[in-house]
């Protein structure tokens, strides 16, 4: 029986993860191989150094195809960063012959394209919401109904092309084509929310190291989606300069110590920090450090906050937040932001399928895994319709224009 090796791999700000799975016609995905190697030339999620990021997707690749045995040559890859913006457009087209078909809701789609965007940036996705047939609204799925005016309202992403072309020439370099492109957000959302949560309204929010990334469900459709530039590092850089400490120390006592909750702390309990070389070992208040991150995270949830009253979105959110991400791990963070978001909070981790082992039950491998059902679910989709034609010589908006398509169907 013929099976198919699928490749997700995320390039993030602090590490690099590929994962390999198979698939074949009667079974479920199966993880075979994992890959994670630390990176070092992302900052804020965009690559800012191309030798260093090449290094480590090399790494990671090699370590996944060591421990999968087999060999393979594309992937699909996940983007963020802070040059990726977001926003909703409809369109709107008379129906041609009183049905609708399946180029109806092409024509529709292009229409809600034609909105002025920056030069420098190009159109990521665009994610239907909802279709219109004359005064009929909600609509998941038009083709085949009668009518003689079709909407769409849309969800766009739009990114930087030239920071999201330096992210697909490192993968490249290494030998692996980036055959789709997805936003991060969307990835992860995959992978940790179940359809009931995106049907009531939940927001997920990916807490990484560099950025954090937004995607908010409402419906089953994205409404929103938003990176935002602070993660997991500006905790740890934010205790490296309040205890005059150096990253690594302040890393780690971030995560063996750290709490964005002072309150919840004994007051007198202390810990012994590594001051930076030449100084003396000294003790430091839990409060304290308490104290730091929570004002990070304070300012991370009050601007999700804003983001909510900004869309308008206070009545939809009945799901509640949904935090992943490694960021997500720091003690305290789900009830500090319940308290300041007022909506019920939790950490999401990705959902375990075939394969899974307990290493990757982590909030971290979220975006990876959620590239990987991404992936999975496109094959399925290729091998359904042999005609698409994968051609090396695509161009980039041609890839990522394959890659809304493909959401466009998961979504309905
Ligand atoms: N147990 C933990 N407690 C607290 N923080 C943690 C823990 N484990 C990881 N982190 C933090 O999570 C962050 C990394 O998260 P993640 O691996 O999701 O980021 P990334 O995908 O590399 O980055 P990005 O998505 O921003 O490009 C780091 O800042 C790290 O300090
Ligand atoms: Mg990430």
């Amino acid at each position: 029986m013929e099976k198919n090796i699928i490749v997700g791999l995320d390039v993030g700000t602090t590490k690099v993860c590929t994962i390999v799975g198979v698939t074949s016609p009667n079974s479920e995905l199966e993880i075979i191989g994992i890959g994670t190697h630390p990176s070092h030339g992302l900052k804020k999620g965009s690559v800012v150094n191309i030798d260093k990021t090449v290094r480590s997707i090399q790494n990671s690749i090699e370590e996944a195809k060591l421990m999968a045995g087999v060999n393979f040559s594309t992937a699909t890859i996940g983007v963020a960063g802070s040059h990726v913006y977001s926003f909703n457009s409809s369109g709107v087209v008379a129906i041609k012959n009183g049905e609708i078909t399946q180029e109806d809701v092409d024509r529709v789609l292009e229409a809600a394209k034609a909105v002025v965007i920056p030069s420098d940036r190009e159109i990521l996705h665009v994610i239907p919401q909802e279709f219109k047939v004359d005064n009929t609204v909600g609509i998941k799925n038009p083709v085949g109904m009668c009518g003689v005016r079709l909407e769409v309202h849309v969800h766009m992403v739009t990114g930087s092309i030239s920071l999201i072309q330096n992210l697909v020439k490192c993968v490249e370099e290494t030998g692996i084509q980036a055959e789709h492109i997805t936003l991060q957000p969307i990835a992860s959302s995959r992978s940790v929310l179940s359809a009931e949560e995106r049907e009531m309204g939940v927001i997920l929010v990916d807490i990484g190291g560099g950025t954090t990334d937004v995607a908010i469900w409402k419906e089953g459709s994205l409404l929103h989606s938003q990176i935002i530039p602070v993660g997991g590092n500006h905790f740890t850089n934010d205790l490296a300069v309040a205890l005059k400490i150096a990253h690594a120390e302040a890393e780690r006592i971030k995560i063996n110590h750290g709490s964005v909750l002072a309150e919840s702390l004994n007051q007198n309990s202390h810990i012994t920090v590594q001051g930076i070389s030449g100084t003396k070992p000294r003790e430091v208040k839990l409060s304290y450090v308490a104290d730091v991150l929570g004002a990070r995270a304070e300012e991370l949830f009050s601007l999700l906050k804003e983001t909510i009253h900004d869309k308008n979105l206070q009545n939809e959110i009945t799901g509640g937040i949904v935090l992943t991400g490694g960021g997500a791990l720091i003690k305290g963070l789900p009830e500090l932001g319940e308290y300041i978001i007022e909506r019920p909070t939790k950490v999401g981790y990705p959902a375990p399928f075939g394969g899974m082992t307990n290493i990757m039950q982590n909030p971290k491998y979220s975006t990876v895994l959620g590239l990987l059902l991404e992936s999975a679910s496109r094959k399925k989709q290729t091998n359904i319709n042999k005609s698409f034609n994968s051609s090396r010589e695509a161009d980039l908006i041609g890839r990522l224009g394959e890659s809304l398509r493909s959401v466009f169907k998961e979504i309905f």
